[in-house]
């Protein structure tokens, strides 16, 4: 433990976030410091060179979680952020309705778990003002989600991912490091009671969520919510990551097969993500697999993501950050600036698949996934 903190206090020295540099250039971080004068201010749609639109934007608004799931955290606590550095929610709203000026339309807060943030619920008003006419979806991990469904919705929430990988108390607590089982699956109730649209996020471990896959498709046969089973990704510097925990899409597609009749559902949401979904003969919500290892949907990728301490980051796959904290805190810097260097970052977003081949297995993103907000 005292090694995992003075490695913790170790990173959070690093994290400070310097002042901007000065004589009119922008020290956005990853080396790049860009003359001003080189960057437009625009009010265009945000693309970038692989011909791709960015619509989508996942903010982390904290890196605190009560849980340490092994996937994430590799089963350990780790000391979080300095409270500074996390981007207040005045900051976090700012950033929200610049990016809506760029025609961002969906906005997902992300954490760690962020319904653990305080004054979470006037945090959302406040984000809603700032885009009225974006829809906002919520990640979470659900365990203190009882009781919040129905504000949620009345908040203006219109979906929630909650994390759950899988349908046994005991294993959740292996997995998760915490007894919130029965509290999650209660907010799930709760959550489509309310009317919320609800999306079950669980992540695929060989070896230990393998059994729950029948429990799943039943969970998606009986209610009208979507499973989704997500490729263990090799993200973030303390992920347990590793090549016999990963199970492959393929493989969980030809057990699913196998156990329920699986009907390809071709229609698409707008904005519905990379998930390949499909309906289960005569029940109530679908199953879906995220082939985020296997599958290349770097191709229709359209998000871009904002870390909790304020660094937007254009692809889960590549350590390159921009550092808008240092932006959102110079008083000489307007929105136009944010717009110009959000502008600039999507331009620059890469293909993640290139990233990811280039490093092989290794974990490609040092940063912490709780972090980044998956
Ligand atoms: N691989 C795949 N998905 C992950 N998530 C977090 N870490 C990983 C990982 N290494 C996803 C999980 C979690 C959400 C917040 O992000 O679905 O529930
Ligand atoms: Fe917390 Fe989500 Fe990471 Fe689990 S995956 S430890 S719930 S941030």
């Amino acid at each position: 433990m005292g090694e995992i903190r003075k490695a913790g206090l170790l990173r959070e020295k690093t994290r400070q976030i310097k002042p901007s540099a000065p004589a009119g250039r922008l020290d956005l971080g990853a080396g790049a410091l860009i003359p001003l004068t080189m960057v437009q201010d625009t009010s265009d749609t945000l693309t970038d060179t692989h011909n791709r639109t960015v619509r989508y934007l996942r903010l982390s608004i904290t890196d605190r979680c009560n849980l340490r799931c092994l996937y994430c955290r590799g089963g350990k606590d780790f000391f979080p952020m300095a409270h500074e550095n996390v981007l207040r929610y005045e900051e976090l709203a700012r950033l929200i309705r610049v990016a809506a000026s760029l025609h961002i339309d969906k906005v997902r807060l992300t954490g760690g778990e962020p319904l653990t943030r305080r004054g979470f619920f006037d945090f959302l008003d406040m984000a809603r003002a700032a885009a009225p006419l974006a829809s906002f979806r919520l990640t979470t991990n659900g365990v203190l989600l009882p009781g919040l469904a129905r504000r949620l919705d009345a908040s203006g929430i219109a979906g929630i991912n909650i994390s759950l990988d899988t349908l046994r108390p005991e294993k959740y607590r292996e997995i998760t490091g915490h007894d919130g089982f029965a509290a999650v699956r209660r907010g799930i109730d709760e959550a489509i009671e309310a009317g919320l649209r609800v999306k079950i996020n669980a992540v695929a471990l060989r070896g230990v969520n393998e059994d729950d896959l029948p429990g799943f498709i039943e969970l998606a046969r009986r209610l009208p919510l979507d499973v989704r089973l997500i490729e263990f990704m090799p993200v973030g510097g303390e992920s347990a990551w590793s090549e016999n925990l990963y199970w492959n899409a393929g493989d969980i597609l030809a057990r699913a097969n196998q156990l329920a009749e699986l009907v390809p559902d071709a229609e698409r949401a707008q904005c519905a993500g990379p998930a390949k979904m499909w309906r289960i003969a005569g029940g109530a919500g679908r199953f879906g697999l995220i082939t985020a290892l296997s599958g290349h949907f770097c191709d229709a990728c359209n998000r871009l993501r904002v870390t909790s301490d304020g660094r937007l980051r254009t692809c889960l796959f590549s350590d390159k950050e921009y550092r808008l904290a240092g932006v959102l805190r110079n008083a000489k810097l307007s929105d136009g600036h944010l717009r110009r260097i959000i502008a600039l970052a999507s331009k620059n977003k890469p293909l993640g698949h290139d990233l990811l081949l280039a490093r092989q297995a290794r974990s490609v993103c040092l940063k912490r996934m709780s972090a980044i907000g998956g």
